[in-house]
């Protein structure tokens, strides 16, 4: 099939690139110049395992394309996915919709033949109702059906998400499109994901109570863990004996710091400002949002606990600040709040992070990126594991640090509490 994707974000560019590598015509369209010539020539703008190898293989055999001509884009296709940014808007919790709006604007000059227009930026419900009101005032209905198609995809999984997805969500009621969307999803269908047509308001709904359930995991885990580190239980074995009842489910059931990135904390506010405009009360996913909110404070007081309320002075190494491994996003890190908050304090800080230094600590005195674990730890007073990348899994801490009297805070419980304690270091994780 022929397929144009509007946006070359992590969701427009990554499932143009895996459509592709399924046998369809993709065209990927940014109107930013600079990004589309760079994608041209293989460089892609965002860090995701495996992503360049897909898109070298398929622009090469012609089946992938990228355009800074929305106009001609949208001619030659037959489904067009807008994959534009919904970011929060400054003022209050609400989505920003102007590039979804201006994008179906663009594309409703250009429909001379039938065209499914499928959005999978992540919308509020009834956004679809107005993409279709508003296309309609230039085009015949006959010649267009707007269809939500939610994207579940992660930062740093989503190839394999996107191949491997449990559900594939289909909001529309139009039965052309649902037969044509059908057969477009049909090798993933093939592979065991489940097919779900609903209506488009229920699609676009189930996206954000998607986000907002897994964020409500996370934050309930989270609250046990402070009360398992007052009650002297390890959160570790709660989770496991949790989640293994198939109701629960054992995944996005980690203790760690707040949940963080592009969406969760975007959508979970999103849906909150939707639920107000009803006048409908949602105080589970606010309770969320105030608990997450709060919880790099909490962190920082145990870490005040943890170093004595003496910060003045101390070496600090933080081992990866990205929200989560596999990604340089550092969109809502609790590093952007503890190493500030740290410095400010005067302590003096080292981080290592595979993905390298990060523009959002450069104006910091005393914030320092070393390019390797061991010059990061090596004279330090307490190393932060924050994020959990593969490589921070097995340090030899004893080797890399130079110091006889020195803690680890483990906000990812990677490490074996019993294992450090035995090497004659002071082990602090999250609840345990
Ligand atoms: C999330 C969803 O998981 C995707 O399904 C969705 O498509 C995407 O948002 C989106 O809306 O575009 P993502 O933000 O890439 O994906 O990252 P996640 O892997 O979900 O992690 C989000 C946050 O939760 C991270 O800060 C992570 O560290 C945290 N987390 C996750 C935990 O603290 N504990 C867990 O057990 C799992």
């Amino acid at each position: 099939m022929k397929l144009c994707m509007i946006g070359t974000g992590y969701v427009g560019l990554v499932s143009g690139v895996c459509f592709a590598d399924l046998g369809n015509d993709v065209i990927c369209v940014d109107k930013n110049i600079s990004k589309i010539n760079q994608l041209k020539k293989s460089i892609i703008p965002i860090y995701e395992p495996g992503l360049e190898e897909l898109v070298k293989k398929n622009y090469k055999a012609g089946r992938l394309k990228f355009s800074t001509n929305l106009a001609e884009s949208v001619q030659k296709s037959d489904i067009i996915f807008i994959c534009v940014g919904t970011p929060t808007k400054k003022n209050n919790y609400e989505a920003d919709l102007s590039q979804v709006i201006s994008v179906a604007k663009e594309i409703s000059k250009n429909i001379k033949s039938f065209k499914i227009i499928m959005n999978k930026s992540t919308v509020p419900v009834m956004t679809g109702d107005k993409l279709e009101k508003l296309i309609s005032k230039k085009v015949k209905k006959k010649l267009f059906s707007v269809v939500s198609n939610p994207e579940f995809l992660r930062e740093g999984e989503a190839i394999r998400d996107f191949i491997y997805p449990d559900r594939v969500v289909i909001g529309t009621s139009n039965k052309k499109s649902n037969k044509i969307l059908k057969n477009l999803y049909l090798p993933l269908i093939s592979k065991g994901a489940k097919y779900i047509n609903a209506s488009r308001r229920a699609a676009e709904l189930i996206k954000y109570a998607s986000n907002a359930f897994l964020a409500t995991k996370i934050t309930f885990i989270n609250e046990l863990a402070n009360l398992c580190e007052k009650l002297n239980v390890n959160i570790e074995d709660v989770s496991i004996g949790m989640g293994t009842d198939k109701r629960i489910g054992g995944r996005f059931l980690r203790a760690g710091p707040p949940y963080g990135g592009s969406c969760f904390p975007k959508d979970t506010r999103a849906l909150v400002a939707t639920a107000k405009k009803t006048k409908t009360s949602l105080s589970v996913i606010n309770t969320v949002i105030n608990s997450n909110e709060n919880r790099s404070q909490l962190l920082l007081k145990r870490i005040n606990y943890i170093l004595k309320n003496k910060i003045k002075n101390k070496k600090i190494t933080f081992l990866g600040v990205t929200f989560k491994a596999n990604t340089d996003d550092m969109r809502e890190s609790a590093c952007l709040k503890m190493i500030p908050y740290l410095n400010k304090k005067g302590a003096k800080i080292k981080y290592y992070d595979p993905t390298g230094k990060k523009n959002e600590f450069e104006k910091l005195k005393n914030v320092e990126f070393k390019n390797t674990i061991k010059d990061a730890c090596v004279m330090s007073d307490l190393i932060i594991i924050h994020t959990e990348w593969n490589e921070l899994k097995l340090i030899d801490l004893r080797k890399v640090v130079k110091k006889k009297n020195f803690i680890v805070y483990d906000m990812r419980n990677i490490y074996s509490p019993d294992k450090i304690n035995k090497q004659n270091i002071k082990y602090f994780g999250i609840g345990r």
